[in-house]
């Protein structure tokens, strides 16, 4: 077992959790009626049991990031309000990230705000939603829009709960797990390299789940500690977001966000060495471990490079209409910018990159 504190948030890694939910439940939130919120596919696998060695009730939700709006948000918040649940009130989200931004948002927002169990099931989930505290929903302008900050009282992680992840959505939670390596962890990025056959087998051992989990977890929540909301060193997180949300935004989400991200670690990188900041080699590193895992790595030439330019250019993480990319030095280690940890590049880099990265 492992376990982490994060700005008042106990984080538990452990095999085998799910069973002992309950009693962690009551323990980090004593006295507390409890609701279980679930997508319709979380549900009967890893919610249903949840709640019912809770003694609460279950509300489901459809499945998908069609979900994660404010029509569902006010949906959600109405049963708790019909059913007159009062300030004792702690809600436990179970499944992906989709839950867990949906129903975080939902608890910021209950009677001012309640009380959050975050038990992540999808890889992306485990390792970068539930950790951190940033809940929210989309809207028609864009994703993550509107939403608070908002730390779980604790985060319940069961790595074996990945064996009912589809592939795709395991696959894609690793273009995230490579990032962590990247940003802060050398040896981790190397461990992923060795375990590709394991990490993506159908049944995951019970080891190799959790030291994926776990090392990923201990990244994201030291920068997190760090800089709880986004000031300047969890800028590192963004690495390949700023491609990759172009990327992902072009393709009309037919590419998963982790996808996009592995697409965006690539040419990220490769815009780092070509502006001077990153260690030759590095790109092709990630390139070829994306490869190895199944992810894609090549910007469709579909996608035009002006439009993807402009695309970041409108990204949330712009500063005055100037695309922002978070660069890395080598395996590892990112360039701290000048304790800024994100820097404007010249867009004509930025377009050679691109056309390098078809
Ligand atoms: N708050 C943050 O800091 C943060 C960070 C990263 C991502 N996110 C958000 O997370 C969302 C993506 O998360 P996601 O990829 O988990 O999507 P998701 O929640 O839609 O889950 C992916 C799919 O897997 C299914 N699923 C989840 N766990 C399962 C399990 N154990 N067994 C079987 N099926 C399972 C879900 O039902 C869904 O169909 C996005 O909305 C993104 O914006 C938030
Ligand atoms: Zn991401």
């Amino acid at each position: 077992m492992s376990e982490f504190t994060l700005h008042g948030a106990r984080i538990v890694v452990r095999a085998g959790a799910l069973a002992d939910a309950a009693a962690l439940v009551h323990e980090c939130a004593p006295a507390r009626r409890p609701v279980v919120i679930a997508d319709d596919n979380v549900a009967p696998l890893h919610a249903s049991p949840i709640a019912a060695a809770l003694g609460a009730e279950l509300l489901t939700f459809p499945a998908g990031e069609a979900s994660k709006t404010r029509q569902q948000w006010a949906a959600l918040t109405d049963v708790l309000l019909e059913r007159q649940l009062g300030r004792d009130t702690v809600l436990v989200a179970v499944g992906g990230g989709v839950c867990g931004d949906l129903v975080g948002f939902v608890a910021a927002t209950y009677l001012r705000g309640v009380p959050v169990v975050q038990v992540p099931t999808s890889l992306v989930a485990m390792i970068d939603a539930a950790i951190g505290g940033k809940t929210g929903v989309d809207t028609r302008h864009g994703k993550n829009l509107v939403g608070a900050f908002h730390q779980p009282s604790l985060v319940l992680v069961d790595p074996l709960a990945l064996r009912t992840l589809p592939a795709e959505h395991r696959r894609a939670g690793m273009a995230e797990a490579i990032k962590h390596g990247v940003i802060a962890d050398e040896a981790y990025f190397h461990w992923i390299a060795a375990h590709g056959a394991a990490l993506l087998a159908r049944e995951l051992s019970a080891d190799v789940a959790h030291r994926l989990v776990l090392d990923s977890i201990a990244v994201k929540a030291g920068v997190v500690a760090r800089d709880e909301r986004e000031g300047g060193r969890r800028k590192i997180l963004n690495f390949g977001h700023t491609i990759g949300h172009a990327v992902e935004h072009l393709s009309e989400y037919s590419l998963l966000h982790g996808e996009a991200i592995a697409i965006g670690m690539v040419a990220e990188a490769q815009l780092g060495e070509l502006a001077g900041f990153t260690l030759p080699g590095l790109a092709d590193d990630i390139r070829e471990l994306c490869v190895a895992l199944g992810l894609p790595v090549s910007i469709d030439r579909a996608f035009d490079a002006g439009t993807i330019l402009a695309l970041t250019r409108g990204d949330k993480k712009a500063r005055d209409g100037a695309a922002e990319y978070a660069l890395p030095m080598r395996l590892g280690e990112m360039n701290d910018a000048d304790g800024r940890f994100a820097m404007a590049m010249d867009e004509s880099f930025v377009r050679a990159t691109i056309e390098r990265c078809r």
